[in-house]
């Protein structure tokens, strides 16, 4: 079985070897933005290279992005402990285009990453297209369901409506129509009785979204208004701690060893055993979520760097 650091390695390689740049994560508290406090997404520390302002290092650069969803447009602070699938800190894998390749060859390499180099299993996943908004005067994207025929068969490719399917960093900034993959984590049984299609973007724990390809082309303006960008770009966000589930054939990123560390010493210092009540569940998936965010916060990591944990005295690789 992959380990979470092999998986995060393999996702650097994939990209290194399709000619982008590797950079490290951005520190997450952000500076010189008045409209966002945390970096929320892989995608804000680029944003000015998706605005035309700064000129990017490379065309094509890949990372694994701390991200914090605690407050503004993104936030999954309710969530985190209740469901097993949100973060306040998680990593968000990207691939970006500045300019340069745009859906035919993001959708072409998101899915040879999962279907060829982590090999899940082709039945389980769906795609999702944006279907257009009459209001907005955007276009169902014809051209994403087009690529995606490719790999998958038409009852796969969902159309997704702005909620689902058009990505917005925040009030105003760069946006445009997204593809996501989810998966269907669930037993062959539960499969047999209702199709995944039907519960994917409806909340289910076990059919969820692992990655976003964002087609950058617009810029919301302070007015509410979209203006043209420059250029076509390319915004991809994996959930890293998703992706681990799915590669590890875990139900909970909290089984995954992204966490189950942290769960075993959280077991062996309280004398209470995850798993056994609801109420005890929640509070210790709270408390390994908020250590990891305050160690990977608080430490000036690259993807290499190795850290001392205060509460198990190991060593990890964030
Ligand atoms: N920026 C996109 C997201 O965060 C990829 O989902």
């Amino acid at each position: 079985m992959m380990t979470s650091s092999e998986i995060r390695q393999a996702f650097l390689d994939f990209f290194k070897s399709k000619d982008h740049k590797i950079v490290p994560s951005a520190p997450i508290v952000v500076k010189n933005d008045p409209t966002l406090m945390f970096i929320n997404s892989g995608m804000a520390p680029f944003k000015d290279f998706f605005l035309g302002n700064q000129v990017p290092p490379a065309k094509r650069i890949a990372d694994t992005q701390k991200c914090l969803r605690v407050s503004g447009k993104h936030n999954d602070l309710e969530e985190v402990g209740v469901d097993t699938y949100h973060h306040t800190m998680f990593e968000m894998l990207g691939n970006w285009s500045f300019g340069d390749y745009f859906k035919k060859d993001a959708i072409a390499w998101s899915w040879e990453l999962l279907t060829e180099v982590y090999k899940l299993d082709k039945s389980k996943l769906y795609v999702t297209v944006f279907e257009g908004d009459a209001k907005e005067d955007l276009a169902f994207d014809q051209e994403s369901y087009d690529h995606w025929k490719q790999y998958v068969s038409e009852d796969r490719i969902l159309r997704g409506n702005k909620k689902d399917n058009f990505w917005e960093m925040g009030e105003s900034g760069p946006c445009g129509p997204c593809s996501e993959i989810h998966i269907d984590l669930r037993d062959a049984a539960d499969i047999a009785k209702t199709g995944g299609a039907e519960l994917v973007n409806t909340g289910h724990p076990q059919v969820i979204e692992i990655w976003n390809n964002v087609f950058m082309e617009f810029n919301r303006k302070a007015d509410g208004s979209l203006e043209k960008l420059p250029a076509q770009h390319v915004d991809t966000g994996m959930g890293f701690e998703r992706l681990c589930v799915a590669i590890q054939g875990k139900k909970s990123n909290y089984d995954t060893d992204v966490f189950s560390p942290t769960i075993t010493r959280l077991e062996q210092r309280s004398g209470i055993k995850y798993g056994t009540s609801e109420k005890t569940d929640i509070a210790m998936r709270v408390i390994a979520d908020h250590i990891r965010g305050y160690f990977l916060h608080n430490c000036r990591w690259s993807t290499t760097i190795q850290f001392r944990c205060r509460l198990c005295d190991s060593s990890h690789t964030p």
